[in-house]
């Protein structure tokens, strides 16, 4: 049984070596082009923004909170990545004098978050040559991985795989439907997108392969340490919720009324906990994974430390 699993997991990672060769792309010559980001385009489309949320917003109004949001997107990308590349690099370690193809899958999946993250740092560039001065990046991406690092290998690799899925959810749903988005801003996540489907395949399979090794205890207390991971998210997004708020209203508020601040303060928080958290949790193929792995009782833990988020 065991021999038969360790084949087909074996298979899995070799299917995601041959999908990452095909795909494999490069930031200037694929992504950027020589192009530069355009404040006349929206970045991130509305069914992530909530902007919808805020009718009392001019149309210019609509298109800079979509500019504040996508260029928090990309740095929270980046961000994570420095711990998920971190984990990933450690995790390998287990393959070294073993299948040499799951170490292969992962020191390529390694590579390209490194690459990912050289992107995402080169849209905070372009981002910042056209917006106005005053946004600020608040989270450290090396602060965030130390304290994300200090909980088990399977809450790591739980929000991880998380993550990896539903950054592929945003892309299919809602980047590559909206026609109004900026061109490039799109291809950034186009070309990111199609790497991480093969990650969130890897999250996956070392998720399942650390569990196996848990006694029900430490399971126990790795759920723990997932719904302490994601009320650290939600620290995070509360922290640059609020920044972003503060520049956005700082650069077109001055017309807005206490009211309608608040909401701008309000919608901002409840789009990160939107695109960070609930859009994750309610797309289904997390959760099922989730569920195949913990008890009633767990999975009743993680729903009610959802709930204030949702
Ligand atoms: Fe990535
Ligand atoms: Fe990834």
């Amino acid at each position: 049984m065991q021999a038969v699993q360790y084949a087909e997991d074996t298979a899995r990672y070799a299917r995601c070596i041959e999908v990452s060769k095909r795909i494999r792309w490069d930031i200037d010559r694929d992504v950027i082009r020589g192009r530069t980001l355009d404040t006349a385009d929206k970045f991130l489309p509305d069914g992530l923004s909530l902007v919808n949320e805020l009718p009392f917003l001019a149309s210019d109004e609509r298109r800079f909170m979509s500019q504040v949001q996508g260029r928090s997107y990309a740095n929270i990308f980046g961000l994570v990545e420095r711990f998920i590349n971190a984990k990933i690099l450690e995790l390998s370690r287990d393959h070294w004098f073993g299948d040499q193809v799951a170490l292969e899958a992962l020191v390529r999946f390694s590579d390209e978050e490194l690459k990912h993250q050289e992107l995402f740092r080169r849209v905070e560039h372009l981002a910042a040559a056209e917006m106005p001065d005053g946004y600020r990046f608040l989270p450290d991406p090396n602060e965030v991985a130390h304290a994300v690092l200090g909980k088990s290998n399977w809450a790591v690799l739980a929000l991880t795989c998380h993550i990896e899925i539903f950054t592929q959810q945003h892309y299919k749903q809602s980047i590559e439907p909206d026609a109004a988005l900026s061109a490039l801003w799109k291809d950034v996540f186009l070309y990111h997108w199609k790497e991480e489907s093969q990650h969130a395949i890897m999250d996956e399979l070392e998720w399942r392969r650390e569990d196996a090794k848990l006694t029900a205890t430490e399971r126990d207390q790795a759920v723990t340490d997932l719904i302490d991971l994601v009320v650290a998210v939600d620290g995070i997004l509360q922290m640059q919720a609020a920044a972003d708020a503060e520049y956005f209203l700082a650069v077109c508020g001055e017309r807005l009324g206490d009211t309608e601040r608040r909401a701008v303060r309000a919608t901002m928080l409840k789009a990160y906990r939107w695109q960070y958290i609930v859009s994750g949790v309610k797309d289904g193929r997390f959760v099922g994974v989730l569920a195949g792995l913990i008890d009633d009782r767990q999975l009743e833990r993680v729903v009610q430390a959802l709930a204030p988020l949702m």
